[in-house]
This record gives structure tokens, C-alpha cells and sequence, in this order.
């Protein structure tokens, strides 16, 4: 076999190489991959801020990851060791580089779009072909095979069948999809027509290097594409029915059969797998029943299939599963299934085929998704993933963390790692990304990858691990380590909280608040919103409280202001909120956003307490209308002698009603001041003082029930006792009594009658002890201890409260006010770290007293010796590399006294000396012990 592999590698080799070479200039790569490199030698890495950071996917790259797999030539093939992390190096920022893949993609589609418009695979006469596709459409065009439109498909299939024809395993893949998609295609697919417009083809772009060696590697590769094409030829219509009828035929206990089969063979074929399917068994039928459906579907739709699988490939990654237990799994599934085609061979073949397929594709994405940072998440283990991560090139060691490509589809490892709950390792992954590292050359700093990869990092983060939130804040600020004037220079890297990467206002921000938004932008416009509610709290308070006297006289002028102050309330802001509150209810009846509070759906924007006052106000106001005196008075006689009848409130009406209509007066003021509390937010002191307030008055509400129950207790029982006291006689009186007490307002008269009656008097003092000594002095003590517990966060709780209004306020505020705040930050301009130094943009800078936070540490890791973006980061002593001293300076220790121990022990125990060294060894092997817990 060795002798076997030796020839082939010889006899082929030279082929391969003339493929691989020929392939990348008809496609104009070698040229565009020379350019670079010559261009990197020559030139080195940039010295812009563009290297701060090794560019990762971006948005639409993001939606690859998702499957919406825009068509795109998969990448080429990826580093093994960093994992395929595909990256947008520098190189693949310049225009030429973009130019050269982005141009393969779009002459497919040209040659597509071609083939839609103009019923053939022709080109305009304005193209010149310059690449193999746009070449072979053209010549497909000319040669009359523009109707072949399987030719396409091919077409589609080609790069990769050229890129991987050195491995046989994938080349038969490639092949196998192809035959897929090709008996889709109705009447006879002539592969020999395909062979002579590609060899036209090439020989027209290669028209220089072409030569007789040239035609026989293309001839050899084309002939076993062809001969593994013709290998299943026909065969996979028959098959697709064939496992239809199969999977129609199948009953119910036949079914759960096959669900159950699978995994009690598996098991017992292989005892590791348990280890992986742990799921309970439901999930495990459901996995079962997901594979029935892609054996199928594989046949149907073979292209999405194929992505879908390689998505599922990276997940497998991220389940850890090791390629070896797919042999035994597959076995499994076919055993199974033969139990239950019985005589059906050829549903059994089709089964066989298609499992074979989907589990090569998956085994393959596993193994090129494998990386070591992916295999550092799932042990969630935060040493592995910096040793992985010190193997990547500092240009791509962001990329190496965020994104591990496989064709079309993409992982995270950050977002993998969160999800899974390896919050370790994301914890890692987090403070790596946001670790300023620089040479002398460049700033290192993954802040723009991470925010331009994952857009709502920050939610992601609260949902997943909200322990994990701090270190990224951490991570986004920079102190110096140098004080001027009794000052420090601090950095805040706060642009994509405040903006996202198209420059609108941040998603972000929902989750962090950042005062300095407040101040520029949002107070002003805090401002005019609230003035609306003052003026209506001012209107509102004139009505009620300063015009009206309801037993006195007003003045003619002051009821006109009164009328007209009312119908303002009545239309405007009982209108306003209606609309409102009308609206909201059907936005969230139409998404369905409610939630039940017993058994009560409550729309969710009601959890917001200024809605649901807003909403209070409404329906008070709405209630105060249908009693409003002025209505009711219309068209009566005056109680009194008041000119403006029309206006009265002086009727009989009006005197039955104002008990009522008062009430809700008071009701609806306290309303109006409790939404004017908003107004505090503009001294953070303010808003701190009335959220503690807001926390400490659940204790509030606790005390008052605990209270409420002991004056009922006491009502009843000192009812019942025999006494002459007219304050006490029955339970309302007593529990009114009791109030009073509680309250000091009862009198020490009050007291005095008590003495007459020492059965009374001794109830009395046992719930003056109760109530006042006990429960007073109870309640203090918690609010005491609630409030040390939260005025350590009062003040981010009021922080936090500002920001909630600033996200509120933000819809409000227009696009060109946001644009001149966002310029006014300069978010682009490179910030400095100490004098002279220059270094990263995305922030804004502040000076900060410097006894607040004293550090004498460089947060930058700054690096010697060689700059290139291709080199790794050098090995540097960081606080884990100590922990890792002193480990491995306890194992030295404990081994050391082991081997004392036993050599003490060997020497036998005869003298004193030995006696004295036992002892210690003893004590050595305490130690040891120690350790080994
Ligand atoms: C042809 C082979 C296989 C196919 C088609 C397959 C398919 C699937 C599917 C469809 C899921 C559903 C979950 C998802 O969408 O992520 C899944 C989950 C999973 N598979 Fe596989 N699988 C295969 C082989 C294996 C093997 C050999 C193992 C390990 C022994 C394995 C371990 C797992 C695990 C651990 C899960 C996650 C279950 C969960 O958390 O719910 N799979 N697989």
C-alpha cells in the first residue's frame, strides 16, 4: 500500500500542480495573490488604526452564519490549526483582492443572470471574459449549448471539484451533490459537452501557458468526475422514491421502532456515545426523526440540505462529538433500517446512501470547524483558549475568537461559548478581545470586531451571562497609569454603545446606559416633553384648587377660568391619552405582547410604571368627566345667586356629586406629581433619593399589613371583653382606637378613662408594646438594612433610571440633531494615551481626579521585536502564567516531599534520626494529601 500511495503521489503530482496552478489563473487569483504578497513584503503592515484589529465578517457575514447563505464562492480552504477562522485581513481589504473572489461570485451570477434574461448562457458584447465562468458561458453560448442549463450547476460545482480534486473523500462529496442536483434536470446530461466547452475554455484563458501536459491533467480530472458522475447516474430519482414509499409504509410502532432502534444499537455498539446523547428521550426522538427527514430531503433539495448540514457540522463542533463515533452511529441507523425493509432492497440502498452522504459532509465540517479555540470552549476552560489563541497571528487573533467558517456557514466561538454556558471560556474570549496590545507599529484592539460581528453582543450578554457584562464595560475603558496635575487620563471606548456600525443610535444602550448622552442630547429634549405635563399639571391644580371655593363665592372671571381650564384637561389630555392608551392596547393586542397577572392579561408596556400611571390618569379623569359638576349643573337652577348658570356648579346636582368628584380630584393630583417625579432625573442626588424611596417602601407596605393584622386581632379580642369604655365597645370603634393610638393621636385624657378598667388598660398596653415598641422599632430596623443594601447601587440605579428615559426620549429626537451630537464626539479621531502617543479611536477622552481609581499598571501589553500582522503576539508573563508558576511549583514541592517520604521510609526505621525524619515525612504526606484534594 505505502509503495502504492509513493506512485501515485509521484505519477499524480505533477498533475495536481498543474491543475492547482493553471486553475488560479484562469480564474486571474495567482496574479491577484503575487500582487499581495509582493506587496506585504514590501510595504509591511500599515500604520493606521485599521490594524488595531483584525476585520472579521461584518453584518452580511453575520447572516451567512444564520443560513441565509447569500450565493458566494466558499472561501478558500481555512487554517487547520486556527480553525478556518476565516478573516478579513489587510490583504483582504484592498480593492484587488475583493475585486478578484468578488468577481468569480458575480460572473456566476452573470452567467446566471445571463441564462434567466436571455434563455442561454450568452454574454453581452461588452464583457470580456476574463475568468473561467465567464469564459465558459460565453463559449457554452458560441459552442450552441446555451439551452444545457445543467451545465450551470456544474458550473457551480467546479471550483470546489478543482480546489479539493487532491482528495478523493471530498471530490467524491463534490460529486455525489452534483449527481443530486443533475437528475433534476430533465432529458440526457451530456458530460462530454461539458469536457469540450471547458477545455475551450481554458485553452482561451490560458492561451500563453497551455500545453500538451495541460490537456492531459484537465482530460484525467474531468474523466473521473465523470466516471463518479455515472456511478449514480439514474440512481437518485429511484432512490428518493424508494425511501419515500418506505417512510409512508412505516406505522406508528414501526417508527418508534426506528427511534428507539437507533440509540439502543448505537449504545451497544459503542459505549462512549452515552456520554453524548444525555438528552431525555423525547429530544432524542426528535434528533432520530430530524435525521428521517434530511435523508429524505437530501434527495429534494440537495444545495439547502447541504448548508443546513454544514450549520449542524458546527454544532456537532460545539457538542464536542469526536469524528470516530460517526462510523458506528451510521452503522447503527442502517441496521435499524434494514430490520425494517425486510425484502425492500432498494429503500434500504437509498437509506444507505443518503445517511453515508450526510454524515461524510458532517464529518468533514467538523473536522475543518475544529479548531482550538472551539475545542478550548467546549472543555470551557479559560487556560486552553489563551494558549490556542497565542498560536493566532496578531492580525487575525480576533478573528480566530469570533467567527470559524466552514463554506457558506459560520460559528461564533464567543457566541457558542455563551450559549452553551461555557462562561469561562466567553469570559476569556472577552477579555482577550478587549486587551490593548500594541508593537511599535500598531494598536491591537478587537472592540470594532467584536460590536461590527455581534451587533447586540450587549444583549446577548445579559441574556446568556450577565456576570460577564463587566468584564466587557471593563474592557472598554483605558486609565492611564501616569497622573498630570493630580489628574489621570481615562479613555472611554463608547462608540458602539452610542452609535452601531451604521451610525444610528445603538441598540446597545438599551442594556448600558452612558450618561453622556444626557447631557447634550437628551435633557433638552427631556425638557420640552415634560413641559406638556407641567402645563396640564399646572392647568389641572388651577381648577381644582386655586379657582374653585365649592361653599364660598368666585368670581364670574375665575369661573370662565374655570370652565375653560377644564375643558382643556377634558379635551386635551384626556383625549391625548386615550388616543394613546388606545393605541398601545392594539399594538399589543395585534403582537400579542401580553402577560397574565392573575389570570388578568395585562399588555407588557403596562410593566413600565409611568404607562401604567399615565394610564390610571386616564381612566380617573374619565371618571371625573361623568361626574363633572358643570355638566350635571347645565340647564338647572342656581342654588345660589350665580350670574353664569350655564356654568354652574350651585345646583342640587352638583352638591350630590362633589363628594365623589373631590375624591377623584385628590386622586388625579397625586397622579400628576407622582409622573412629575421624572423631573428628579435631572439631579442624579434627586433621582437617587426618590428610588431609595421606591425600593424602602415594600418594607413600608410589609409593616403596614403586619400592623393592620394585629389592630384586627386586638379589635376583636378587646370587644369581646366585659368593659364600659365607649371607645372600645365594638370593632370598627376599637380598631378606629387602636389607629389612633398607633398613630400618637390619642389623647392622654383618653388614656386616663382606661384606669376604671384594668381588663381594658391591660389589653391596651399589650398592644401599645406590640405596636409601638415592637413593630416601630422592626421597622426601622429593616428599612436600616434595606437601604444599606441599596444605597451601595443607588447611584448606577439612578444612572440606569436617566437612561431609561433617554431611551424613551431618543425616537424624539431628529436625525440631523443626532448626527451633529455624533459628530460633536469625534468618535473617529484617535485618541491619546500619554503625551505624544496616539492610539486608538472609538472613544471619547476624559480627565478623571486621580486618587478615584489609583493603578500603577499599564493596561497595554506592549510588544518588542517584529511587527508583522502574520507573527503571533510573543509569550508574556500575565497574572495566569504566575498562577501557573506557583502550581507547578506546588507539584514540584509535594512530589519532592513524596519521594523524601518513601526514601525515609525504604531506609528503615532503626535510629533516632530516622525516627525524627519520619516524622516529617508524615507531615510531607499531609501535604500531599492535601494537594491531591
Ligand atoms: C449522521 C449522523 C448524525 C446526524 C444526521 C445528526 C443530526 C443531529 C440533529 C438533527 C441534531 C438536532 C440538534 C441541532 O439541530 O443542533 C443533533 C443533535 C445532537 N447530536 Fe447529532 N447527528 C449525527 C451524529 C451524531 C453523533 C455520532 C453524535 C455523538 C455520539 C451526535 C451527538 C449529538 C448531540 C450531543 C446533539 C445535541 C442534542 C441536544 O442538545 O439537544 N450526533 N444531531
Amino acid at each position: 500500500v505505502g509503495g502504492a500511495y509513493i506512485y501515485i503521489r509521484q505519477h499524480y503530482s505533477g498533475r495536481l500542480r498543474i491543475l492547482a496552478s493553471s486553475w488560479a489563473e484562469a480564474n486571474n487569483r495567482a496574479s491577484a495573490e503575487e500582487d499581495e504578497s509582493n506587496k506585504q513584503e514590501s510595504t509591511g503592515p500599515e500604520k493606521d488604526e485599521s490594524h488595531s484589529s483584525a476585520a472579521v465578517g461584518g453584518p452580511d457575514n453575520a447572516d451567512a452564519e444564520a443560513g441565509a447563505g447569500k450565493p458566494k464562492l466558499p472561501p478558500k480552504a481555512s487554517p487547520r490549526a486556527g480553525g478556518g477562522a476565516s478573516t478579513k485581513t489587510k490583504a483582504d481589504k484592498t480593492p484587488k483582492a475583493s475585486r478578484t473572489s468578488g468577481e468569480v461570485t458575480s460572473s456566476m451570477e452573470e452567467g446566471r443572470g445571463g441564462q434567466h434574461t436571455t434563455n442561454g448562457m450568452g454574454l453581452s458584447g461588452r464583457q470580456v471574459p476574463t475568468t473561467f465562468n465567464v469564459m465558459f458561458t460565453f463559449n457554452a453560448a458560441v459552442m450552441g449549448f446555451g439551452a444545457s442549463r445543467w451545465m450551470l450547476e456544474v458550473l457551480d460545482s467546479f471550483d470546489a471539484i478543482v480546489t479539493h480534486v487532491a482528495s478523493s473523500g471530498r471530490l467524491q462529496e463534490e460529486c455525489d451533490v452534483l449527481a443530486l442536483l443533475l437528475a433534476k434536470y430533465p432529458g440526457r446530461v451530456e458530460l462530454l459537452e461539458f469536457k469540450a466547452v471547458m477545455l475551450a475554455s481554458l485553452r482561451s484563458l490560458l492561451p500563453k501557458h497551455w500545453n500538451s501536459e495541460h490537456e492531459v491533467a484537465w482530460t484525467w480530472l474531468w474523466e473521473n468526475v465523470q466516471r463518479m458522475l455515472n456511478a449514480n447516474s439514474g440512481k437518485p430519482l429511484v432512490q428518493q422514491k424508494a425511501l419515500r414509499r418506505f417512510y409512508l409504509g412505516l406505522s406508528e410502532q414501526q417508527l418508534l421502532a426506528f427511534r428507539n432502534g437507533i440509540y439502543m444499537t448505537f449504545f451497544a455498539k459503542c459505549a462512549a456515545g452515552q456520554e453524548y446523547f444525555k438528552q431525555s428521550t423525547t429530544r432524542l426522538h426528535f434528533i432520530a426523526y430530524r435525521i428521517m427527514v434530511m435523508t429524505q430531503d437530501i434527495y429534494k433539495d440537495p444545495k439547502t440540505l447541504m448548508e443546513d448540514i454544514s450549520a449542524l457540522g458546527l454544532r456537532h463542533v460545539g457538542y464536542g462529538v469526536p469524528t470516530e463515533l460517526f462510523g458506528p452511529f451510521v452503522t447503527s441507523c442502517i441496521e435499524v433500517v434494514r430490520s425494517l425493509t425486510g425484502s425492500d432492497k432498494a429503500a434500504e440502498e437509498a437509506f444507505r446512501w443518503s445517511i453515508g452522504l450526510v454524515s461524510r459532509v458532517l464529518v468533514r465540517t467538523i473536522n475543518e470547524g475544529s479548531t482550538i479555540v472551539m475545542r478550548a470552549i467546549n472543555a470551557n476552560c479559560a487556560k486552553m483558549l489563551h494558549q490556542a489563541a497565542s498560536c493566532a497571528p496578531r492580525g487575525e487573533r480576533a478573528a480566530w475568537m469570533l467567527k470559524v467558517q466552514v463554506g457558506t456557514q459560520s460559528i461564533s466561538p464567543l457566541l457558542w461559548a455563551l450559549s452553551s454556558g461555557s462562561l469561562e471560556a466567553a469570559r476569556a474570549i472577552i477579555a482577550d478581545l478587549l486587551t490593548i496590545r500594541a508593537d511599535r507599529d500598531n494598536y491591537y484592539y478587537a472592540m470594532d470586531d467584536l460590536f461590527t460581528r455581534h451587533k447586540d453582543i450587549v444583549k446577548r450578554i445579559c441574556v446568556d451571562g450577565p456576570m460577564l457584562l463587566t468584564a466587557l464595560l471593563d474592557g472598554l475603558i483605558w486609565r492611564s497609569r501616569q497622573t498630570e496635575n493630580g489628574k489621570r487620563r481615562v479613555n472611554y471606548f463608547i462608540k458602539y454603545l452610542i452609535v452601531d456600525p451604521e451610525g444610528n443610535f445603538s441598540e446597545s444602550l438599551k442594556d448600558v446606559i452612558e450618561h453622556e448622552v444626557w447631557g447634550q442630547l437628551a435633557a433638552f429634549t427631556f425638557i420640552v416633553g415634560k413641559s406638556w405635563l407641567l402645563l396640564n399639571v399646572c392647568v389641572f391644580v388651577a381648577t381644582q384648587a386655586v379657582l374653585v371655593d365649592y361653599h364660598g363665592s368666585v368670581s364670574p372671571s375665575s369661573r370662565l377660568a374655570t370652565f375653560v381650564g377644564r375643558l382643556f384637561i377634558y379635551v386635551f389630555t384626556l383625549g391625548q391619552l386615550v388616543v394613546r392608551h388606545f393605541r398601545r392596547f392594539w399594538l399589543a393586542a395585534k403582537t400579542k405582547e401580553f402577560t397574565r397577572v392573575y389570570l388578568v392579561p395585562v399588555p407588557n408596556y403596562l410593566s413600565n410604571w409611568p404607562d401604567l400611571a399615565s394610564l390610571l390618569l386616564a381612566g380617573t379623569l374619565l371618571l371625573m368627566l361623568t361626574c363633572e359638576p358643570i355638566l350635571h349643573c347645565m340647564g338647572q337652577s342656581p342654588t345660589s345667586d350665580a350670574q353664569y348658570r350655564s356654568l354652574g356648579q350651585d345646583c342640587e346636582q352638583a352638591e350630590a356629586l362633589l363628594p365623589g368628584y373631590t375624591a377623584l380630584t385628590f386622586i388625579v393630583t397625586l397622579i400628576y406629581f407622582l409622573l412629575l417625579l421624572d423631573l428628579t432625573v435631572f439631579s442624579t442626588k434627586m433621582s437617587t433619593f426618590v428610588l431609595v424611596c421606591g425600593h424602602i417602601s415594600g418594607e413600608l407596605i410589609q409593616y403596614l399589613q403586619a400592623q393592620i393584622f394585629i389592630i384586627i386581632a386586638f379589635s376583636c379580642g378587646i370587644a369581646s371583653l366585659d368593659h364600659q369604655n365607649s371607645d372600645f365597645l365594638s370593632i370598627p370603634e376599637t380598631a378606629l382606637n387602636l389607629s389612633r393610638i398607633t398613630l400618637g393621636m390619642y389623647s392622654g385624657e383618653e388614656y386616663g378613662n382606661l384606669h376604671w378598667e384594668p381588663q381594658l388598660q391591660a389589653a391596651v398596653s399589650l398592644y401599645s408594646v406590640v405596636s409601638l415598641v415592637f413593630m416601630l422599632t422592626l421597622l426601622i430596623a429593616q428599612m436600616n438594612c434595606a437601604y444599606l443594601g441599596i444605597s451601595k447601587n443607588m447611584l448606577a440605579y439612578a444612572r440606569l433610571s436617566r437612561g431609561r428615559i433617554i431611551l424613551e426620549i431618543m425616537g424624539s429626537v431628529s436625525a440631523k440633531r443626532w448626527r451633529f451630537f455624533t459628530d460633536s464626539l469625534q468618535l473617529d479621531q484617535r485618541l491619546e494615551f500619554n503625551e505624544g502617543d496616539v492610539g486608538l479611536a472609538g472613544g471619547i477622552q476624559m480627565w478623571e481626579p486621580a486618587s478615584d481609581h489609583p493603578s500603577c499598571l499599564d493596561s497595554i501589553v506592549r510588544f518588542g521585536g517584529s511587527t508583522s500582522a502574520a507573527t503571533p503576539w510573543p509569550e508574556h508573563g500575565t497574572a495566569r502564567d504566575e498562577e501557573d508558576k506557583f502550581e507547578r511549583l506546588e507539584k514540584a514541592l509535594s512530589k519532592a516531599v513524596k519521594r523524601l517520604t518513601k526514601g525515609t521510609k525504604g531506609k528503615g526505621h532503626g535510629s533516632s534520626s530516622m525516627g525524627s525524619s519520619s516524622k516529617s515525612g508524615s507531615g510531607g504526606s499531609s501535604i500531599t494529601s492535601d494537594d491531591d484534594n
